[in-house]
């Protein structure tokens, strides 16, 4: 193991790519592992924001090489090989449909760019929005070098055949006996997700598995098609879930041992953190390397469970989890009221939350009826406050978002019962 710098054990801004800081997720690989080895099956991943997705992706590229470190963490060894090319992008606003994809798939190098033959541009055609999205083809002489010699073909045609035929290209040169793995992440962030299912319909067959990789409740939500498409995929799909206590823990053991164990999380530390995480990794690494950050400029070489507090304390007023920082401060206005019952519900354990009993509790804990308390829990699920909390059936709850529900338990409160409450 290589020494590490202590700023980088715990990294809250980035997925996990090495294998040695990759905790747990046990059933998850395993069933990564089969989805690889079934034939004709493509591979959905997906869960709520921060639960670990991208850092899964990350670990399903090098099962698909037969990674011998991660393949030894499986119980079940894969019955052949596996021996895919993979690659991996991560989706951004500019991809706003599967064309658009298909463009960027061909043209980045850590896709199939270099891969391809050819060189491949959005044709610009001025004019009216709708038009049909076209690309312009540009052959490349030989070899590729930087001295390339442009014979600016101009072919114009659909990107989908011109995709089919790049990917069918590499599949066929033999490089990997399971073809190719596009593993495409961040999926959800694209807007228009129709004719999806025929790229993978054409793709499939020919040795081309997906992993389409996003936020989203059900896979239903993250491929928006026809209800079949989910269908179609639900053999390969992964609902990747809030990771375990016990997994946690792993995170931290992992951590110590890259910091060869010159600094440790004491046992209440650690329980106390991974209670505030419900199960989000995210927050082990957030919590995780402002307390670390905190041991060394004080000198001591344990993080205590009130250091832990005070870093928490210290997060939310630097404004280290901006996202959740915003939301927590659109949700609760200058709302003293809103606040605590904004808190109350983020304390509750139980995904969809039961309102008789709680609005019980608030309406005697600040003194108001619970048909006030109902009148704000409806600001809670209002556009106007963030709607962090959604309706799911008669007199339930559930918040939108699971990390946020974290964070706002977790969270030192904004205001107090003396500032002044809006309406
Ligand atoms: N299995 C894991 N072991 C250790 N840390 C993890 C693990 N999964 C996720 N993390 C950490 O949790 C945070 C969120 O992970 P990420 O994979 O980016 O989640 P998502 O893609 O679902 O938003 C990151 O800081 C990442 O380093
Ligand atoms: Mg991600």
């Amino acid at each position: 193991m290589t020494a590490i710098s202590p700023i980088n054990v715990f990294t809250p801004a980035q997925e996990v790519k090495d294998i040695e800081r990759f905790a747990g997720r046990d059933d998850e690989l395993a069933a990564l592992a089969t989805a690889l080895q079934s034939h004709g099956a493509q591979i959905v991943m997906y869960g709520q924001r921060g639960v670990g997705k991208s850092s899964l992706a990350r670990q399903l590229a090098k099962l698909a090489v037969n990674d011998a470190e991660l393949i030894a963490r499986l119980k079940q060894k894969p019955f052949e090989t596996l021996d895919f090319v993979p690659i991996y992008i991560a989706c951004d606003d500019s991809i706003r449909n599967i064309e658009m994809l298909m463009l960027r798939l061909l043209s980045d190098e850590d896709a199939l760019a270099s891969w391809v033959p050819f060189k491949v541009v959005e044709k610009k055609t001025s004019g009216e929005i709708g038009a049909k999205f076209s690309v312009k083809v540009i052959e490349l002489g030989g070899k590729k070098t930087d001295a390339i010699t442009e014979r600016a073909q101009e072919i114009e045609t659909d990107i989908a055949s011109i995709f089919t035929t790049a990917c069918k290209g590499i599949v066929k040169t033999g490089v990997a006996k399971h073809g190719l793995l596009i593993i495409i992440d961040e999926f959800d962030r694209i807007k228009d997700r129709s004719g999806l299912a025929s790229l993978l319909k054409a793709l499939g067959p020919e040795g081309v598995t997906f992993a389409l990789v996003g936020v989203a409740t059900t896979i239903q939500d993250l491929v928006t098609e026809h209800e079949s498409v989910a269908r179609q995929l639900a053999d390969g799909s992964v609902h990747i879930k809030p990771m375990r206590d016990d997994e946690l823990q792993d995170i931290f053991d992992r951590a110590e041992s890259l910091l060869e164990h010159k600094f440790i999380f004491n046992p209440e530390a650690r329980t106390w953190i991974i209670n505030i995480a419900r199960g989000h990794p995210f927050y082990i690494h957030l919590v995780g390397k402002h307390a670390l950050l905190k041991a060394i400029a004080t000198g001591t070489n344990t993080i205590t469970l009130e250091m832990a507090k005070e870093v928490l304390f210290e997060i939310a007023l630097k404004g280290s989890a901006p996202i959740q920082e915003s939301t927590y401060k659109t949700a609760i206005g200058h709302s003293y009221t809103r606040e605590v019952i904004l808190k109350r519900f983020a304390e509750r354990i139980e995904d969809e939350i039961h309102t008789t009993e709680l609005y019980a509790g608030i309406s005697k804990e600040l003194g108001i009826e619970p048909s006030t308390v109902s009148v704000y829990v409806g600001h809670l699920g209002s556009d106007k406050y963030g709607a962090v909390l959604n309706k799911t059936r008669e007199r339930y709850y559930q918040f939108s978002d699971s990390m946020f529900k974290a964070y706002a338990a977790a969270r030192p409160y904004e205001l107090k019962a003396s500032d002044q409450e809006d309406a």
